[in-house]
């Protein structure tokens, strides 16, 4: 209640005189009784959707959305790609599914590095030296199997027919096709589909892709790792330079995990563990500011940027040296988030200047023996809910696309750390707990998170945006609980991200407050803001107080939650 009072003078004062956009009074989502899919395009909340209406479950349904935005949304969704999934089931029971791409048999740790030892550059971005195993059929597949209720017929058949029928482009879609153009005739051989120009409201059809499905729904997974479909897949990396074997796909298993748990005041965060280092950096983050009263210095004010950035800033150092595939390396996790730890990382913290990066490494932990995207949320009539990251990497991924199969293949051999210390496509720095070996899972940063109250679900939510994905995620859950938000309008607030290296605040431009940058500024902070970053592109449903579900689908994209 106090918050609420707190956050309603800062609402009347900010109306008065604050000069920023930030905050759009009681602006919500669209709000539903019973489901939602919340996703990147509408095409694939509405299949999701129609799985639920249908009588299936969350988990069918995000057997739809991921295959539905391999269709709609190339970008980044993906069957050449990878992902993470959290849930919450009805009755309480937590779990995870990684379905990360892997290093090939093949890959060596120096496979990116010339004969001097430095980073070729594009070599583990661009092309078929970039692809990493795909995981995200067997994620699906593996889903159903567990947690599904339909027949997968009934759940890939709007897929394929979404294929055949084509799906719209919009202007977003014009822009960023036109955009990375001028690389996919570097990446590939012959001309693609994504070569044409493409303009707002012409339709694209999949009909390569729709028979992939069409294989995959006859044959089940298998096709994908051992049939046509594999040997095909196989053959065209290989002919393009690339070192996946068949042998690869045959051995590629999707693992469930167990996911972080941690709380923050009166929340319980369910978050994805490693190979993502999602769930470690957002409990680090949090159990740092959790002692400070974030609501009362005000949502983006110049103590609140400062808090959260010291932490972001401990918590990306750590991140840098101890993470990595946990089938591979030791975490030390219950130490990185323990709270007494976490409490001695902040004990330099002062208000009064900034830390220097340079001064900070990772934290004194002792290894006891013994890792464009894009995010959709669902809650089902039965209580269930799940959280999806999905990725191919970089936009369009490696940008080899195979015109044969109908899909783009991804480029998430960059989120190892091709050298140490050398800064990978999203100027993230690794170790050798992230170094490259045959079968190792790439470190990621992706951070589907259910949050829940009262051991109630209360939110699922997550984003793509590489690097800031956690600090989105952060300030989201931040923007609802501390500063009260809708969680349309906890999505839409501007955002910002500190990540150690390089030692800036990146911000999204124009949004924040002049006199609080300056201030921030001549603390000793260095602003990053000319460029038109876009940190996060959120979606998330949050479950009101009257037990209805609120969407929150961010306008940075095409994003829309569809529910009923
Ligand atoms: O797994 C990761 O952390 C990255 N491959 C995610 C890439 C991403 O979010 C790109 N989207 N903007």
């Amino acid at each position: 209640m106090r918050k609420k009072i707190i956050y309603s003078i800062a609402l009347i004062y900010c109306a008065i005189s604050c000069k920023t956009t930030e905050l759009k009074v009681n602006k919500s989502g669209l709000i539903t009784q019973h489901a939602m899919v919340v996703s990147a395009r509408v095409e694939a909340s509405k299949i999701g959707n129609d799985i639920l209406k249908k009588g299936g479950n969350a988990f069918d349904a995000m057997v739809a959305t991921e295959l539905a935005l391999a269709v709609a949304y190339p970008y980044a969704g993906n069957l050449g790609g990878g992902g993470f999934m959290v849930y919450r089931k009805a009755n309480g029971d937590i779990g995870a599914i990684d379905y990360r791409e892997k290093a090939p048999l093949a890959a060596t740790k120096d496979m990116y590095l010339d004969e001097s030892g430095l980073v070729i550059p594009n070599k583990s971005t661009l092309g078929a030296m970039a692809v990493g195993v795909p995981g995200t059929i067997a994620g699906v597949f593996e889903v159903h199997e567990k947690l599904g209720s339909l027949p997968i017929e009934v759940i890939l058949r709007p897929v394929i027919e979404l294929a055949y029928k084509g799906v719209v482009v919009t202007e977003k879609q014009e822009k960023r096709i036109k955009k990375y153009q001028p690389l996919f005739p570097k990446a590939n051989k012959t001309p693609i589909v994504f070569d044409k120009v493409w303009k707002t409201h012409d339709t694209i059809k999949y009909p390569a892709l729709a028979k992939t499905l069409e294989r995959i729904l006859k044959y089940g997974r298998d096709e994908f790792y051992k049939g046509k479909t594999a040997h095909t897949l196989a053959r065209f990396i290989q002919q393009n330079g690339g070192i996946i074997t068949t042998e690869d796909l045959a051995k590629y298993e999707a693992k469930w995990r167990t996911p972080i748990t941690f709380t923050y005041d009166d929340l319980k965060i369910i978050s994805m563990s490693p190979p993502a280092s999602g769930g470690i950096c957002l409990a680090q983050i949090m159990g740092m500011i959790e002692h400070y009263p974030l609501h009362r210095y005000g949502h983006n004010s110049q103590k609140a940027i400062q808090l959260i950035t010291e932490a972001e800033r401990r918590a990306y150092a750590d991140r840098s040296f101890y993470l990595g595939d946990p089938d591979f390396v030791d975490i030390p996790i219950n130490k990185l988030i323990d709270n007494n730890y976490l409490k001695s990382r902040m004990a330099d913290f002062t208000f009064k200047e900034a830390t220097l990066s340079t001064q900070v490494s990772h934290g004194d932990v002792q290894i006891i023996e013994s890792d464009e995207t894009t995010h959709y949320s669902i809650v089902d009539p039965f209580g269930n809910a799940i959280a999806a990251t999905t990725t191919l990497n970089g936009a369009y991924g490696s940008k080899l696309y195979c015109s044969e199969l109908g899909f783009f293949l991804n480029n998430e051999m960059d989120d190892f750390s091709s050298k140490t210390g050398a800064p990978n496509m999203f100027g993230l720095i690794g170790a050798e707990a992230n170094s490259i070996v045959p079968e190792k899972r790439m470190l990621s940063s992706m951070t589907p998170t259910i949050v829940e109250k009262d051991n109630k679900l209360y939110m699922t939510l997550g984003t793509p945006g590489g690097s800031t994905i956690i600090t989105s995620v952060l300030q989201t859950i931040l923007n609802v609980h501390e500063f009260n938000m809708t969680m349309q309008e906890a999505v839409n607030a501007p955002r910002f991200h500190h990540q150690w290296l390089p030692d800036e605040i990146k911000v999204e431009p124009k949004a924040f407050n002049k006199s609080t940058i300056n201030k921030l500024e001549s603390l000793g902070y260095s602003i990053r803001e000319e460029e038109s970053v876009i940190i996060g592109k959120v979606d998330g449903i949050l479950v009101l107080d009257d037990n209805r579900y609120e969407g929150g689908a961010d306008y940075r994209g095409d994003d829309t939650a569809v529910g009923f």
